[in-house]
Formats: structure tokens, sequence, C-alpha cells
């Protein structure tokens, strides 16, 4: 883990309540998956190229039709006001400010006008809720206020059980956790079940949430090639590899060894995007010599958010871009473009 985001860490560890730490930082079962995910990256070695011009590097690339300064994304994570007062507002700053793009949950503490207001390019992650209605008209408001994608969140027909979690209480008013579904509630008390994710979305609501706002989306949650290759087929314009950050399903393989079979099954038909552990520009170097197009980065944003508000994100990010920029240039390539399986290899035994 890059030094700028340790410090960032430590830092949110000392001055967030513990349930909230807890709660940011939990993975689901005996967080197999959750230590896996983070030590996968480094299942893999470099192999660099002597005696190339490296005096400019380019990190620059293009999402779905988004410019961005490095390949590097937010992933969506849910409550950023537990973090910090200017919740999602100062994360999409930060973002913003280091060139790259923010992911905007579902279950964001700050209403999605007021969160597009103060983006740069921003998409919008999409859990489909029991009530299809106020899915609908919440995805039609993100649109509205400038989303470019939807992120249609694949991994979580039921919340994963986090036994950290399990026991204590986090002090989030109701209005909080709905402040983007109130105003779609009308006198209902039961907002909380109507807010649930609803078991039974399949690959139909790709189709559903395409013609309902004509944005590309972008299924987040595969990690099996041939799953890739039916997200496609039902008009998905990306994927994202995930594992949802081990909060989901305990023994989840870790997306770093699931992305190569994905990258090949969708075979250029469209961007692969991974998340999971990603904690250095090196994680993202081998992330996207395996090719992926762009990498998420989760929890470290919230330490950062919590640490430093959207300053503290911005430099997070731009720790990340600054170190992928050196190994880049270190392994002898000047641009993205240059990458490829070429630059990495599996890691022998580890050494004794
Ligand atoms: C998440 N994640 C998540 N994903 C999603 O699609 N919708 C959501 O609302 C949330 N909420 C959420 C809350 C918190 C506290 C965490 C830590 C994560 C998963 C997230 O998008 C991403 O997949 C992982 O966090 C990536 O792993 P790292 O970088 O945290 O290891």
């Amino acid at each position: 883990m890059l030094a700028v985001l340790e410090e960032q860490l430590a830092a949110a560890q000392r001055s967030l309540p513990a349930p909230v730490y807890e709660y940011y930082a939990a993975g689901a079962g005996e967080e197999t998956t959750l230590a896996e995910s983070a030590r996968a990256w480094s299942a893999f070695r470099l192999r660099p190229r002597p005696l190339r011009d490296v005096s400019a590097v380019d990190l620059t690339t293009t999402l779905l039709g988004a410019p961005l300064e490095a390949p590097l994304l937010v992933a969506p994570m849910a409550f950023h006001r537990l973090a910090h007062e200017e919740a999602e507002a100062a994360t999409a700053r930060g973002t913003r400010e280091a060139g790259g793009l923010m992911v905007v949950s579902t279950r964001a503490s700050l209403a999605v006008e007021d969160i597009g207001a103060v983006a740069g390019p921003w998409w919008f992650q999409v859990y489909v809720m029991k009530d299809r209605d106020i899915t609908a008209r919440l995805v039609e408001r993100a649109a509205a206020s400038g989303a470019q994608a939807l992120v249609l969140t694949g991994d979580t027909p039921y919340v994963g059980v986090k036994r950290k979690v399990g026991g204590v209480r986090i002090d989030m008013p109701e209005d909080h956790f709905l402040v983007n579904l109130r105003r779609h509630l009308g006198d209902r008390v039961d907002g909380a079940a109507a807010a649930a994710q609803d078991p039974s979305v399949d690959l139909g609501a790709v189709e559903w949430l395409r013609r309902l706002t004509g944005l590309p989306v972008v299924v987040k949650g595969v990690l099996r090639g041939d799953a890739a290759q039916e997200c496609l087929d039902a008009g998905a314009a990306g994927v994202v590899v995930s594992n949802h950050g081990g909060r989901q399903l305990d023994r989840a393989v870790p997306s770093a060894l699931a992305l190569a079979e994905v990258v090949d099954a969708v075979a250029g038909r469209a961007p692969v995007l991974v998340d999971g552990g990603v904690r250095s520009g090196l994680d993202a170097l081998v992330a996207l010599a395996l090719g992926a197009s762009g990498v998420l980065v989760g929890r470290p944003v919230l330490w950062a958010l919590a640490h430093g508000g959207a300053d503290g994100v911005r430099a997070a990010l731009a720790a990340v871009r600054d170190d992928l920029a050196h190994a880049l240039a270190l392994c002898g390539a000047a641009s993205l473009a240059e990458l490829d399986r070429s630059f990495v290899v599996p890691a022998a035994a580890p050494v004794p």
C-alpha cells in the first residue's frame, strides 16, 4: 500500500467512530476474500523494457466517451456522510481535481442533484430496488443531473453478512439513509423495505435501464468470462470485475485472478474495469497490463475523505496516479496504449 494511503488509513482509524470504521472496513464472512483481494495483485511480477524514451508519460484515456487524466475511478460506496459532513460533494470535488471519474452509489447520503452540480465526469451505480418505480425515478434524476453511464451492481441480491458489523449500531438518521428516495416514497412508512434490493433482478435489467435513460449500462460484479459475455449479449456497454471489496460472497475469487479470463471473454467488445484491493499504482499497472481499461479504488477514498475531505480524496487519487506514471516509466512504457500482457508474469512460488 502506498505510504500516503497508509497514513490516511491510520488517521481515519483514529478519528472515525469505531462502528463507522468497522462498517467501512468490514468484509463478509471470515473475510477470506477481503484479505486475498489486496494480496492477489502481488501474485504478478513485471517485465520491464530497458532503454525506451519515457521522458513524457501519458496516462490519459477515454472511458465510454469520458476523457480522463488517468484511468482511475472512485468505486461506488454508500454513505460518505459518515466519513465527512460534506459527504459525496467532497468526494466528487476531490475526484474531479485529480482527473478521475466518480461512481455515485444508489446509497449516497447526498441528493444526486447536489453531487452532479460539483462533480467532474460521473456515473451512477444502480441497485434495482423492490419498488421498480422508485428505482426508475432515481435513475432518471441521476441522468438529468449529468450521470454519463449507469453501473448496475449484479452481486448484491442480498446484502452480505459482515460479522464485525452485526453487533454494532451506526447512528445514521433515516433521512440520510433515504435522502435520495424520500420524495419518491410518498407517505409509505415502509421506506426501508421498498428501497431494499430486489433479489429477483436478472439480466433483463440491463435493457430496462438502457431504455429508461439512453445511457450505457456497465455491469459490476462479474468474476467469470461466461458471465461477462452474457452481460454484453444482454446489452451491457462494459463490465466491472469485482467481488464487492470482499463484502458479498466470502471465498469469491480475487478480482486480480479473475481479470484475465474476463478480458479474454470480452475480446475487445467493451471496456473491462476492475476493483478490489487496488492500493498503489503498481496494483493498477498490473490490472491495466492484464487488459483492464481502468481501475476503481474503494476504501482508500473513504479513509482519505474522513481524514481530509475533498483535499484528502484528491491527494489519495493523485498519489495512485503519480505512482502509476512512475511505474509505467520504469517499465519502459510511455503510455497506457503500450501496455499488454507481455509486461506481467505470474510470480513464482514465494521466495524463501
Ligand atoms: C461498497 N461497495 C459498493 N458497491 C456498490 O455497487 N454499491 C454500493 O453502494 C457499495 N457500497 C459500499 C460501501 C462500502 C463501505 C464499501 C467499502 C464498499 C463496493 C465497492 O464499490 C467496491 O467494489 C469495493 O469497495 C472495491 O474494493 P476496495 O478498493 O474497497 O478494496
